[in-house]
């Protein structure tokens, strides 16, 4: 014994999501410190190990998780579309790492398009760029042309004086249709995320402009009456309230406070604007998530929608404290300290094994000998997983 042997403790952690190509393969890295050294094993979210498939898969002689470049048609779902962790682990104990989601992508020729799109003269309207779903996880908007040789970029969603925009998810933003914008086209260029190809749509899209006859109150152009919105915080988030009507109508943001029916003003600043009716957060932060309501009016009538607005940060977790020992019979704490948004689940785990607990503080009344060891908590929402460890050694 000695006070320098140690459980295990990730140095490098696999990231959340790794999507590769099947002409570059990948390699999936995992380390761990320990006295004595950790092993390091793979293993799928059940628990069970990883082996080799021979050309598909591979654990190399220093722990890394291999996947070769391969042909379209050795494509394997239980290979290449799978939920890995790692687990490291000496005799002091186990720790498993975050949940990795592998997809390896079969590369397919794709083609995108701009639609035309319907719009009363004085309204905004958006643009879309048509992208196939089977590369829509992949594949993004990177720019947009018109006819006249003019480029719109995306991200400059802070430049908000101008008449044209693009949206974080893609489409193109053109505030007050006027006559002249219908004797132009436009096209968008999409990237594909592993490749870096870029490609321009298909099609070419044009504002078809229809001139007022009379009144029109305002409609949407979806029926849905309630939608939902993820961005990540740092980031620029439009929310979009997209009515038709005339005269033009007038549009007003509201948010509710939480767990109430009570709304208030959004209150419109630098960081903070309105274009037309689209409502323009910059820099979002954490505390931009709620519920929105857009109303648009006119002379001649309402209409209204609500957007739920999650603005995501990266989940993070540690244990306080790190390592403690305890004396046969004395109590323990563990204090999981996290910090992302949103938290879904917390859970903990002891040597690679649930330990039924879900309460941010893990507490042991009695330390008894089979208590030492490993113990983790796991945060998660949807989208990623972090992890802690910490170690609890006996004393006396
Ligand atoms: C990956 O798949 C594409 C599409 O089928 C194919 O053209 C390419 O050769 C494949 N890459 C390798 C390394 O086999
Ligand atoms: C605007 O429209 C809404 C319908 O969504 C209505 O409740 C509200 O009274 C209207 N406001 C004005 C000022 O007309």
């Amino acid at each position: 014994g000695g006070a320098d042997q140690k459980g295990p403790v990730f140095l490098k952690e696999p990231t959340n999501r790794i999507d590769f190509s099947n002409s570059t393969g990948a390699e999936i890295e995992c380390k761990a410190s320990g006295n004595p050294m950790p092993e390091i094993i793979w293993i799928r979210s059940d628990g069970t190990a990883v082996g080799d498939v021979p050309g598909l898969r591979q654990i190399s002689s220093d722990g890394k998780l291999v996947f070769p470049p391969f042909r379209a048609e050795d494509y394997r779902q239980e290979v290449h579309a799978q939920v890995y962790a790692c687990l490291a682990r000496n005799q002091f104990g186990s720790i498993i790492s975050r949940d990795v989601h592998v997809r390896a992508v079969v590369i397919q020729s794709y083609e995108s398009e701009a639609d035309n799109e319907y719009v009363i003269r004085g309204n905004s309207v958006v643009m879309k760029c048509e992208i196939p779903s089977y590369v829509a996880d992949f594949v993004f908007v990177d720019l947009w042309l018109d006819s006249e040789g003019r480029n719109y970029y995306p991200n400059n969603a802070a430049e908000t004086d101008g008449k044209y925009l693009v949206l974080p998810s893609g489409e193109l933003h053109i505030r007050e249709v006027g006559p002249e914008d219908g004797y132009k086209s436009y096209q968008c260029r999409t990237k594909h995320r592993l490749t870096g190809e870029t490609r321009l749509s298909a099609t070419k899209g044009r504002l078809v402009i229809t001139e007022p006859v009379g009144s029109k109150a305002p409609t949407f152009a979806t029926a849905s009456k309630i939608s939902s919105l993820l961005g990540s915080s740092s980031s620029d988030i439009v929310l979009l309230c997209q009515a038709q009507a005339f005269p033009v109508p007038y549009t007003r943001w509201y948010k509710f406070i939480e767990g109430t029916t009570r709304k208030q003003a959004v209150v419109l600043n630098d960081r903070v604007k309105q274009v037309s009716g689209t409502l323009i957060i910059k820099d979002a932060v954490v505390e931009d998530s709620g519920k929105y309501l857009c109303v648009v009016n006119n002379s001649v009538g309402g209409e209204s929608v609500e957007t739920v607005l999650t603005v995501t940060a990266p989940l993070s977790a540690k244990i306080d404290p790190p390592t403690q020992t305890v004396d046969f019979g004395r109590p323990a704490v563990f204090t999981c300290q996290y910090t992302g948004n949103p938290i879904k689940t917390v859970s903990w785990m002891k040597d690679g094994k649930a330990i039924g607990h879900s309460e941010p503080v893990l507490r042991i009344e009695s330390v008894k000998k089979e208590d030492k060891g490993m113990y983790q908590c796991f945060v998660r929402n949807d989208q990623e997983s972090a992890e802690a460890s910490a170690e609890l050694k006996l004393g006396g």
